[in-house]
């Protein structure tokens, strides 16, 4: 059987999508879990792009054991230097350069000419293999770049010393068809192709990424790289769990392709990705959205009931969605708490179980049945309040105030390491008034471009769950909170996102 290898840039491509911004242990965090999804090289980062993101490709580097670790370059010797300084923890590492071959962007971003280019790769992939044995070389906009300048940049490429030769649809410009006779004639034209791994890359611009990346597939390509939920620049990029999904439920026409990827481990990978995060798996998403495993016409589950295969084409187990969930309540004891979060990936010390223990209980006096999603929340609460650092704000105590026939106002106390501050504000309702205050607090102004609120759960007594988007002139940051009570909520949502947008004005 043959290997389709994963190459994961959920990282590096999909972090730099406005909102998805990661902190270091926010990163590392997401790394491991790659890690035991099983993908074969993980795009950790672009090492030069600045201090933050050598530090964050450093810190996976240094933890992460069976993933080869990535990082971004371009064609540039610093670029590769400091590439090579933060992927030397790896226990396997390479580096991916990168340049532009289109006439578009040779001529209007680059303002090189062709012979110039094919020097510059011939340069960047040299230098990186005297850094790295593993040497990637993307040619970006491949698939708007004429194909035999496409094809002598690669040969340029192999000739250096490059590994894997990728070919990016930079833009989702490219069609199936299209994209598979660009890879076909890469592998039939190309001097030296048998001694490489051909890869694709492709965007989502026109929703083809996934499809481009199987006419890829099917014309030679053995590396895939894609991202967790398809997050990626502007429409994103190739869904990670799409592909592997894909290759595994049709064998009818990928027999001979495998992955290493643990498929049980994609619905907690694509869960943890929208916790960090702070962006909701749309409900209709493949594979990990809410309704991808759920029947409501009468119809469909009298036949789901009878065969499962009726109506669906894989199992929601396949994946990591347990279809029976026992409910957990007040009179359920640690072991079975204990026993539940391990099942969801809380593996949690003993001061952990013992905290979220004590929030189950206090739901539990609230809330009847206590589910997954729940605990997953409280436990994701403990999680955040752990690595969140002296430096963050913190609620301390909230009073709101509001009517019918009155302004809203809202009384706010913030901590931040021995700092208390408490500020008083009015709003036309009680979370404006309440992020007013917030405002006044850490002296900050920002713009509040999203909120939305959802029960976690079903029933009346849900926990609310809070997901905030705020700019300032430097960038977007999002934030999560859940409560019982929706202003709490959306107190502790704003201040995930107002201490990322501190984070990152540093
Ligand atoms: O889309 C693209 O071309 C890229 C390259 C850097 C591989 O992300
Ligand atoms: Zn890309």
């Amino acid at each position: 059987m043959e290997t389709i290898q994963i190459f994961d840039t959920t990282l590096r491509d999909g972090e730099q999508a406005p909102g998805y911004a990661m902190n270091l242990d926010e990163k590392v965090r997401m790394a491991l879990q790659l890690e035991t999804l099983g993908v074969d090289i993980m795009e950790a980062g672009f090492a030069a792009a600045s201090e933050g993101d050598f530090a964050s490709v450093k810190a996976i580097a240094d933890v992460v054991k069976t993933s080869t670790v990535c990082s971004l370059a371009r064609a540039l010797e610093k670029d590769i230097v400091r590439s090579s300084e933060a992927i030397k923890g790896a226990a396997r590492s390479r580096i991916h350069t990168f340049i532009a071959t289109s006439d578009l962007h040779l001529k209007y971003k680059l303002h090189i000419s062709r012979t110039d280019c094919l020097k510059q790769i011939r340069q960047a992939v040299a230098c990186a293999r005297k850094y790295c044995e593993d040497v990637e070389f993307s040619a970006e906009d491949a698939s708007r770049t004429n194909v035999d300048f496409l094809c002598r940049a690669y040969e340029t490429a192999i000739a250096a010393g490059a590994t894997v030769i990728n070919i990016p649809d930079t833009v989702g410009y490219s069609t199936p068809e299209e994209f598979g006779a660009i890879v076909s004639s890469v592998m039939n034209r190309v001097k030296g192709i048998e001694k490489v791994t051909v890869s694709t890359h492709c965007h989502d611009d026109l929703g083809l990424a996934v499809a481009n990346s199987f006419a890829g597939i099917r014309a030679g390509a053995r590396q895939v790289e894609c991202t967790i939920c398809a997050i990626g620049e502007r429409a994103g990029n190739a869904a990670l769990e799409e592909i592997v999904m894909g290759l595994c439920t049709r064998k009818d026409i990928y027999g001979g392709l495998a992955t290493r990827i643990r498929t049980e481990e994609i619905a907690r990978t694509a869960h943890l990705l929208s916790t960090i995060t702070g962006v909701r798996i749309a409900p209709g998403k493949a594979i990990v959205g809410r309704n991808a495993f759920v029947h409501e016409s009468g119809i469909h589950q009298h036949g789901v009931l009878s065969k499962a295969e009726t109506y669906e084409i894989m199992t929601p187990e396949s994946v990591g969605i347990k279809q029976t969930e026992l409910v957990l309540g007040k009179h359920s004891g640690q072991h079975a708490l204990e026993t539940r979060l391990k099942d969801l990936g809380y593996d949690l010390d003993s001061k952990g179980l013992a905290e979220v223990f004590a929030a189950f209980k206090a739901l539990a006096d609230r809330k009847k049945q206590i589910t997954n999603r729940d605990l997953a929340a409280l436990a994701e609460s403990r999680v955040a309040a752990k690595n969140s650092s002296a430096k963050e704000w913190k609620l301390d105590s909230f009073v709101v105030n509001s009517g019918n026939h009155m302004s809203a106002t809202a009384q706010i106390t913030l901590v931040k390491g021995k700092k208390r501050v408490q500020e008083a504000a009015i709003g036309s309702g009680p979370i404006y008034a309440a992020f007013r205050a917030v405002e006044k607090i850490i002296r900050h102004r920002f713009i509040l471009e999203d909120y939305r609120i959802e029960a976690v759960t079903e029933r009346r007594d849900a926990l609310g769950e809070v997901m905030v988007k705020i700019s300032d002139s430097k960038g977007t940051y999002r934030g999560r909170g859940v409560s019982t009570d929706v202003i709490e909520g959306s107190i502790l949502a704003l201040l995930v996102a107002v201490n990322r947008m501190l984070e990152a004005k540093k």
